[in-house]
């Protein structure tokens, strides 16, 4: 059997596990699938995708920074990317049409709640950050019917208009925006989804967000310990967890999209921490 193309297309994209990811997913189901990264012109993103296609390709995974012009760019939209304003995954349907989807969200609800065992559902969440990264997870963590979800960014306003476009999605949840130095509870789970830290910066919370018990999450992951949970840590957090589960769950979340068959994450996120 020949194998289906996929690939990654982001600018840069040498650093990309997407590949890594997919071909151990690929290994364990047995699917054929061929997965490789392209790096496409910061001013060629269109063409690529369009190349990719006509070539045959069967679907894309997307990065930074053209998350925003593959939204713009598809036929159709998944109601998850509808509302997050990007898109991580790309296909064409029976008809040729190119539809786009967003896994992030679900990416990062099923690395909290089911690798995790963080319950959602009734916490107090605290999410940092107003931008693309944040808007791509506030649909799936709302449906998770959190007690309150509050969006602290630096940029206040910014952190109000994410709130204002999820109003219809939160039912019953309490659902805030203010900037960081406002939150001054204890909070059962913290998600950092600011890029403060490739800038060496952290946001100036107060230490008291963090209790014994709270869950800290960063959407970022690295080698080490990243900034903002040794930040927590040192202020007395227990448990802190990197985006390492959330960029595999969002990974299988793409190829059951495109595949329809669900990959086990769990060795995978252990072998790429043994990489
Ligand atoms: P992404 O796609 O990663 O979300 P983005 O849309 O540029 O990228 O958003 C970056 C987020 O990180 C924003 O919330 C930004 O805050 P502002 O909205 O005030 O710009 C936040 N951020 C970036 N650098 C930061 C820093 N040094 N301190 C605090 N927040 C920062």
């Amino acid at each position: 059997m020949s194998n289906d193309f996929y690939a990654v297309v982001g600018h840069p994209i040498s650093h990309s596990k997407s590949p890594r990811i997919h071909s151990l997913f690929a290994e364990q189901t047995g699917e054929p699938v061929e997965y490789t990264a392209i790096q496409a012109p910061l001013d060629g993103f269109a063409a690529t995708v369009g190349q990719f296609f006509e070539s045959g390709g069967k679907g894309l995974n997307v990065t930074v920074p053209f998350k925003e012009q593959a939204w713009e760019l598809a036929d159709n939209r998944s109601a998850r990317a509808e509302k997050a304003g990007a898109a991580n995954t790309l296909y064409q349907n029976s008809e040729g049409q190119l539809v786009a989807d967003n896994t992030d969200g679900q990416g990062l609800v099923r690395d909290l709640t089911v690798n995790h065992g963080v319950q959602l559902k009734n916490a107090r969440i605290l999410i940092l950050g107003a931008g693309g990264a944040v808007r791509g997870v506030l649909g799936p963590l709302l449906e998770q019917q959190p007690t309150s979800l509050t969006i602290a960014n630096r940029t206040v306003a910014k952190a109000g208009a994410l709130a204002k476009l999820f109003r219809d999605e939160a039912g019953a949840t309490s659902l805030n925006a203010c900037g960081f130095e406002a939150p001054d509870q204890p909070f059962d789970v913290i998600i950092n989804g600011t890029s403060a830290s490739l800038q060496g910066d952290l946001p100036p919370l107060r230490t008291n967000v963090i209790a014994a018990g709270t869950v800290v999450y960063d959407m970022m992951y690295s080698l080490q310990t990243t900034t903002f949970n040794q930040w927590a840590l040192d202020n007395g957090a227990v448990r802190v967890l990197d985006g390492l589960g959330m960029l595999v769950e969002q990974a299988a979340e793409s190829f059951r999209v495109w595949r329809g068959v669900q990959p086990d994450t769990a060795p995978v996120v252990e072998a790429l921490r043994n990489d």
